[in-house]
C-alpha cells in the first residue's frame, strides 16, 4: 500500500517535471537530469528507502536477544544460541520467499523447549498495545514475546531469497507482507510459536479482545485459527475473556454483542469454562492513563477512583 501510494505520488511528480520541460528549454536539462532521478528512485526500490526487507544485522539482534534472555530474562534455562541461529537460517535461506512451511521451523524449535507456570497466559487479539501495558503494570501475566522465540523475533522482518542470489541469503531489499501468501516465511514461524504456546496454557488463561473493532472474535487471527484449536480443556481451568474499548468508542461489541458469543460458544461446545466481562476497572484506568484529555472527564475519574 505504502509502495503504491508513493509510486503515484512519484509519479505525479514527474508528471509535472515532465510538462515545465515542455515550454522552456533552459530549464529542461535541469528538469531532465531530476525526472532521471525520480526515475531510479523507482527501479531501485527499497534499497534506498530500506523499509519491508530483512532486518538490517538480523543475525545480531535475534543472537542477541537470544544471549540476553537466557542470561538476563531467564537465568535458569539454557540454549544453544549458535545452533538456534543456524537452524533457523537453514529454515528461512533460500527458499523462494512465499515457500517457508510451518514444519521448516521444527528443527529450530525442537531446541527451544520451555515450561510454564500455571495460570498467567495472556492471550490477544487486536489489542497489541493494550496487552503490551496490561502485561507491564501486572506483571504476572505472560505473553508470546515472554518465551524465547517470541522475544528474539518479537517485530523483526525476514524472507530469504531465490538460490542464484548470492549474499547472506536474506533479502534486504523487500519481502511480502504477511498476507501476501500462505507459507510466509515470518508467519509460519509466529503460527508455529503461537501454537506451542497454546499447548503449553494451564490453569486459568485470559483473553484481551478488542470490543471497539466488527469481529472481535475473528476466526482468520491467530488467536482464532491457531491459539484456541491448539488450547486443551484438559489442561485450561476458566478461559477469562475481557472484551475493553476504546474510552470515547465505538462500542461495537461486548460479552453478549457480536462475534464474542461466536468464542464463547466455541468455548462451551469444546468443555472449556469461561468468563466474560467488559467492565475490567484495571483496563479502564490504564487506558485513562494513557488518554491525553482523559484525567478531566468523568469516566476516568470513575475508573480510577473505584479501583
Ligand atoms: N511482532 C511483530 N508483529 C506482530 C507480533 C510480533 N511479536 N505479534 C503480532 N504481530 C502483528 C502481526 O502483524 C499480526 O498480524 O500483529 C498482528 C496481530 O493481529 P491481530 O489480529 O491483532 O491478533 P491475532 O492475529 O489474533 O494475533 C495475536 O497471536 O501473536 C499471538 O499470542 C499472541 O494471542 C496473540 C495472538
Amino acid at each position: 500500500m505504502f509502495k503504491l501510494a508513493s509510486s503515484l505520488r512519484s509519479h505525479e511528480a514527474v508528471q509535472r517535471l515532465t510538462a515545465i520541460t515542455s515550454t522552456k528549454p533552459s530549464v529542461s536539462f535541469v528538469a531532465i537530469g531530476v525526472t532521471a532521478w525520480f526515475i531510479m528512485l523507482q527501479l531501485w526500490p527499497c534499497q534506498m528507502r530500506g523499509q519491508h526487507g530483512t532486518t538490517p544485522h538480523i543475525k545480531h539482534i535475534v543472537m542477541g536477544r537470544c544471549y540476553s534472555y537466557m542470561t538476563l530474562v531467564n537465568p535458569s534455562l539454557s540454549y544453544d544460541c549458535e545452533e538456534i541461529w543456524r537452524r533457523f537460517e537453514e529454515a528461512v535461506v533460500h527458499p523462494a520467499t512465499c515457500n517457508v512451511s510451518v514444519q521448516d521451523y521444527h528443527p529450530m524449535f525442537d531446541l527451544m523447549p520451555q515450561i510454564w507456570p500455571c495460570n498467567k497466559f495472556l492471550f490477544w487479539s487486536k489489542t497489541r498495545s493494550l496487552m503490551h501495558s496490561y502485561a507491564a503494570v501486572l506483571q504476572h501475566f505472560w505473553t508470546l514475546e515472554d518465551t524465547l522465540p517470541g522475544y528474539m523475533f518479537n517485530d523483526l522482518v525476514w524472507c530469504g531469497l531465490d538460490k542464484e542470489s548470492g549474499n547472506d541469503g536474506f533479502d534486504h531489499s523487500s519481502c511480502p507482507e504477511w498476507s501476501a501468501c500462505k507459507n510466509h516465511p515470518v508467519y509460519s514461524l509466529w503460527r508455529k510459536a503461537s501454537q506451542n504456546f497454546a499447548e503449553m496454557a494451564c490453569g486459568n488463561i485470559t483473553v484481551l479482545l478488542n470490543g471497539s473493532v466488527v469481529n472481535a472474535f475473528n476466526r482468520k487471527s491467530m488467536f482464532g485459527s491457531v491459539e484456541l484449536d491448539s488450547l486443551s480443556p484438559k489442561r485450561v481451568d476458566h478461559v477469562n475473556i475481557k472484551v475493553v474499548t476504546n474510552l470515547e468508542g465505538p462500542y461495537i461489541e461486548s460479552c453478549n454483542k457480536g462475534s464474542i458469543a461466536n468464542l464463547i460458544q466455541i468455548l462451551q461446545f469444546r468443555g472449556f469454562r469461561w468468563t466474560c466481562t467488559d467492565t475490567d476497572q484495571t483496563l479502564m484506568s490504564l487506558q485513562c492513563i494513557q488518554h491525553p484529555k482523559c484525567s478531566s472527564t468523568q469516566t476516568c475519574a470513575n475508573s480510577l477512583t473505584s479501583n
